[in-house]
């Protein structure tokens, strides 16, 4: 098997070069955000090519899509792969995009070096792994294992209030929601391969980082209510200005990130919005979210703890009122042992240096080990650079990459 697995790089590389044409932005920046015409025609896309390799193609009620490999044994729980291609604004065209396009190559290689598989292999293309549009992150992979209701998910509202449910229904989605959820035992095991979104392969000089753990990701929204008044006659004695609630507390979270005493602690404020947003209006309102991660929950917990009592505190003492909002507070993931033995044999059968790594991003996979044993393959990104337009795998990571997510699928898949 080793040695008949031919990646085609080139076809690979072309896919990914033409997926990074469905953007929002200017290239090199790709932006797709779930449900728009971009995220739509690339959906499109990536349906085409699956049919082109022959898999059964279906597509569930909030728009995962699954292109199945059906095994000789078509009753046996599959084994899963593959990412997302939704991309947040201004980010880079290989975050989520290897693993769903790399997986259909996997795929095709294994056809190709006449392996039989006996479970059937389905590639996945997840929805909404980013939180751009309905601020919460891994929306499909949520729903699939169970661990999002479909009530709260109903409930998600985006920024200019269309539900989950009418921009679903725009893209011919209308199926209820609970029919996402997974049966017990649809997968036997799951395995998707990304780019590190670090700097530890590049800087090791290894090919492949072997996932055993993901870190445990919270995010919250915070609202500051204010008085809005005119920026030349309302005295500075007499302001409740939201921006400066907000303020503060983005400060906080920085503070309260450097504080746990755990190295691995990180907080982010990557969204202020202040209404009305005129220079010469105070700001009324003003909304934050706030991203808090660690790779154990005990010092991320703390921290999201002292965040919104300093939310509270700074309410308080600016006159404000404060809505806080919990997106979502997830405990880390740990990677099924048989995967990632299987990860660690196909690097070694192919003679491809690795090593053992956590992943401190989050994936569509901490929902999917919530299903059945998962694990992930990493490969090396130059300078760690991730969500950012200059984002950059080589071909040949690439390629070495798919390899050793064929070798395991073949194992996987019996
Ligand atoms: C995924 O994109 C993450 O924010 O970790
Ligand atoms: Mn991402
Ligand atoms: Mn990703």
């Amino acid at each position: 098997m080793t040695a008949a697995v031919k990646v085609d790089i080139a076809r690979l590389s072309a896919e990914l070069e033409e997926l990074a044409g469905f953007t929002d932005s200017p290239a090199p920046s790709v932006t797709r955000i779930l449900f728009t015409a971009t995220d739509r025609a690339a959906r499109e896309f990536f349906k085409q090519c699956c049919r082109e390799t022959g898999l059964l193609i279906r597509e569930d009620a909030v728009g995962n899509i699954f292109g199945r490999w059906v095994g000789s044994d078509p009753q046996a729980s599959a084994v899963g792969t593959g990412s997302h291609t939704d991309a947040i604004p201004n980010s880079g065209r290989y975050d989520g995009t290897v693993g769903v396009f790399g997986g259909l190559e996997a795929i095709r290689a294994l056809r190709a070096a006449g392996h039989k598989p006996r479970r059937s292999i389905e590639l996945l293309m997840f929805t909404a792994e980013e939180p751009t549009r309905y601020g919460i992150g891994c929306l499909g992979s949520r729903l699939l294992s169970g661990t999002l209701s479909p009530a709260a998910a109903t409930a998600l509202r985006d920024g200019s209030g269309t539900s989950l449910d009418e921009a679903r229904a725009e893209c011919g989605f209308r199926g209820d929601l609970a029919t996402v959820a997974l049966a017990a035992g649809y997968y036997e095991t799951f395995v998707e391969l990304h780019i590190e979104q670090g700097p530890l392969l590049e800087k090791e000089g290894l090919a492949i980082g072997i996932v055993e753990a993901i870190a445990a990701p919270a995010s919250m929204r915070v609202v500051f209510h204010g008085q809005g008044g005119h920026a030349g006659t309302v005295m500075m004695p007499d302001r409740r200005d939201a921006l400066l609630g907000a303020a503060e507390l983005a400060l906080a979270v920085d503070r309260a990130a450097r504080a746990t005493g755990s190295p691995s602690t990180v907080g982010t404020v990557g969204v202020m919005q202040p209404f009305p947003g005129a220079i010469n209006s105070i700001p009324s309102r003003c909304t934050i979210e706030i991203d808090v991660r660690d790779t154990a929950l005990e010092p991320r917990d703390a921290a999201v703890e002292e965040i919104l009592s300093g939310a509270r505190a700074i309410a308080e003492r600016r006159g404000l009122t404060v809505g806080i909002q919990m997106l979502n507070a997830d405990p880390p993931a740990t990677c099924g042992t048989a995967v990632v033995e299987a990860v660690a044999r196909a690097s070694a059968q192919l003679g491809i240096p690795s090593r053992r790594m956590v992943s401190r991003a989050y994936h569509d996979s901490l929902f999917m080990a919530r299903v059945c044993p998962t694990g992930m393959i990493f490969i090396p990104c130059r300078d760690g650079v991730s969500h950012r337009p200059d984002e950059y795998s080589s071909p040949e990571e690439i390629r070495r990459g798919v390899e050793v997510l064929a070798l395991t699928l073949a194992e996987l898949s019996g």
